[in-house]
């Protein structure tokens, strides 16, 4: 079938831009070798990427969390207390035998160790170095801790406790 010249001058149609190009088994495994070496090196940098990248992911995460229900804490006797996660991190909720409701941080302003609640001692207590809390206020009352522990708010229904950001 002859083909007709395009007018001088014309711009080229859609059926001259598609033209099989001859793939040579060169081409092939050219293109077949790097598909496997981007995979080889994707495979190796995604593990090394999500570990650097974990850190910071956990600490947008934890400030995500604005607050956390607590539906078995109603049940909580006075004059105790309970670890719970807030967010990826530890808190602290204690039942007051005055029937009154406290929650904390439970991450030591020292170095980050977990405190917890000395219901014998009547304060919070930080294993790492000794250090003590107030446990009505979370005020930093004796060892290394430099200032109190994160405060958070408490409301307490018949259903749950939920505790919020303060
Ligand atoms: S980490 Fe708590 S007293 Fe040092």
């Amino acid at each position: 079938m002859p083909e007709n010249p395009p007018p001088e001058g014309a711009l080229p149609g859609p059926q001259d831009a598609i033209r099989e190009v001859p793939l040579s088994r060169r081409t092939l495994v050219k293109a077949g070798l790097g598909l496997a070496g981007t995979a080889y090196f994707a495979g190796i940098l995604y593990p090394v990427y999500r570990y650097l990248a974990a850190p910071a992911e956990r600490a947008s995460a934890a400030a995500a969390v604005t607050e956390v229900d607590l539906p078995e804490a109603v049940k909580l006797p006075a004059g105790s207390a309970l670890i719970f996660k807030f967010g990826v991190k530890p808190a602290l909720l204690i039942h007051h035998a005055d029937d009154t409701w406290v929650a904390f941080s439970a991450v030591c302003t020292h170095l980050g160790c977990t405190v917890q609640f000395m219901k014998d001692k009547q304060h919070i207590y930080c294993a790492c170095h000794g250090g003590t809390y107030d446990m009505k206020t979370g005020k930093n009352t004796g060892g290394p801790p430099p200032r109190p522990l994160d405060q958070f708010k408490v409301e307490v229904t018949d259903a749950k406790v939920v505790v919020k950001r303060a």
